[in-house]
């Protein structure tokens, strides 16, 4: 069977996939995944037959997508793989903006050189595959994993003595090459590209701007938990910065904030009119509750349902991992008419 590869994102449900496709609906054949992150549902979903539409604000997320579930065959061979780290470094935007910020002055120069090199491939599906190799050595080399860390305690993490002194252990991959990550990874990614025989399509937008326009049989919806660690820009902004060789704005809509929470999400529900079913990710740790959720969810349906597991989120950096109740929002939506664009058209003929 095909394996979705090491990704490590924040907040992910690598570990639940299975149990949250498990309840999907027989007749259901197609699947939005709203907020898709890094895809690891969407994989499981992609492995599962059914066709898989992705969505994203960030770009690198946009990337994964397009490369492990848009993209049904194209891989990275060996040329690629020369070509992307042929020649030699040099003082570009990474090197300007971000050394001794998050990376090494030397490790910029190399970054600047693969990600001109990255625009020399010749498919977009290569392209993203490159971004999101390049995106998991990043992360590799960051301390925590996450680019919200500032300078000083970075070199103090990635100081193997003072990290085996402190914590006995030396984290030696942080001081390993990007490329020595990539190669380390290439395969595993190659491996998990497959044609599931649909048309799966990856999007990167504001999920207000684009919900709307996409239709699927179930909508998967796993934001931002809000009152929880989850600044998403901020720990994956600099890649999408690397990716676009420019500084990117913070994006809006973004659920940090607990003011903001509840009128996003009623926001959120009154524009899901296209989906027959919704499912709908939360924790015990986060605002709104699932009281406050389920009082929203009602105005839509009466058919909801919650279903709960224990589910640990590994936040690198503190001690102790969390112990978390995680929710399944299960909602039949009782307005949804699948019928109505044939009603339209048998009329028309
Ligand atoms: C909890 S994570 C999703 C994790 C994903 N299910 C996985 O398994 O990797 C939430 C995602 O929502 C995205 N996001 C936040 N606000 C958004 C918005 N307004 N529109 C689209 N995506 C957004 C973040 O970039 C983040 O990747």
């Amino acid at each position: 069977m095909f394996k979705y590869p090491k990704v490590n994102y924040i907040g992910n449900k690598e570990k639940i996939a299975k149990w949250i496709c498990d309840q999907f609906p027989e007749d259901a054949k197609t699947l939005f995944d709203a907020f898709s992150g890094g895809c690891s549902l969407s994989y499981e979903t992609k492995c599962r037959g059914l066709e898989v539409y992705t969505n994203d604000i960030l770009k690198v997320n946009y990337h994964i997508a397009n490369a492990l579930i848009q993209n049904n065959q194209i891989v990275l061979d060996k040329n690629d793989i020369e070509l992307i780290f042929s020649g030699k470094p040099f003082e570009g935007f990474m090197f300007e903006n971000y050394a001794n910020v998050f990376f090494f002055p030397e490790e910029c120069k190399e970054l600047d050189l693969y990600r001109s090199n990255i625009e020399k491939l010749d498919s977009k599906e290569k392209k993203s595959l490159a971004f999101a190799l390049m995106r998991r050595a990043m992360i590799r080399k960051m301390p925590y994993s996450r680019f919200t860390l500032n300078w000083d305690k970075i070199l103090q993490l990635r100081d193997e003595e003072y990290s085996y002194q402190k914590y006995k252990r030396k984290r030696a991959y942080h001081n390993e090459s990007f490329k020595h990550h990539f190669l380390e990874n290439v395969d595993e990614y190659n491996n998990a590209i497959f044609d599931n025989r649909k048309n799966n399509v990856a999007y990167n937008d504001d999920i207000f701007n684009l919900i709307e326009n996409v239709k699927a049989d179930i909508i998967y919806l796993d934001p931002p938990y809000t009152g929880t660690m989850n600044n998403y820009f901020g720990f994956y902004g600099l890649i999408d910065d690397f990716i676009s060789s420019k500084k990117t704005e913070p994006f809006e809509n973004n659920f940090v904030s607990k003011s903001e929470a509840i009128l996003l999400f009623d926001k959120l529900f009154s524009k899901l009119n296209n989906f027959k079913y919704w499912f709908l990710s939360y924790n015990n740790s986060s605002y709104p509750s699932k009281e406050e959720l389920l009082y929203l969810l009602n105005k839509y349906s009466d058919n909801v349902q919650v279903i709960e597991r224990k589910h640990n989120y590994q936040i690198t950096g503190k001690n102790k991992k969390e112990t978390n109740k995680e929710f399944l929002f299960i909602v039949k939506n009782e307005l949804y008419q699948e019928n109505i664009k044939e009603i339209y058209v048998t009329a028309e003929l």
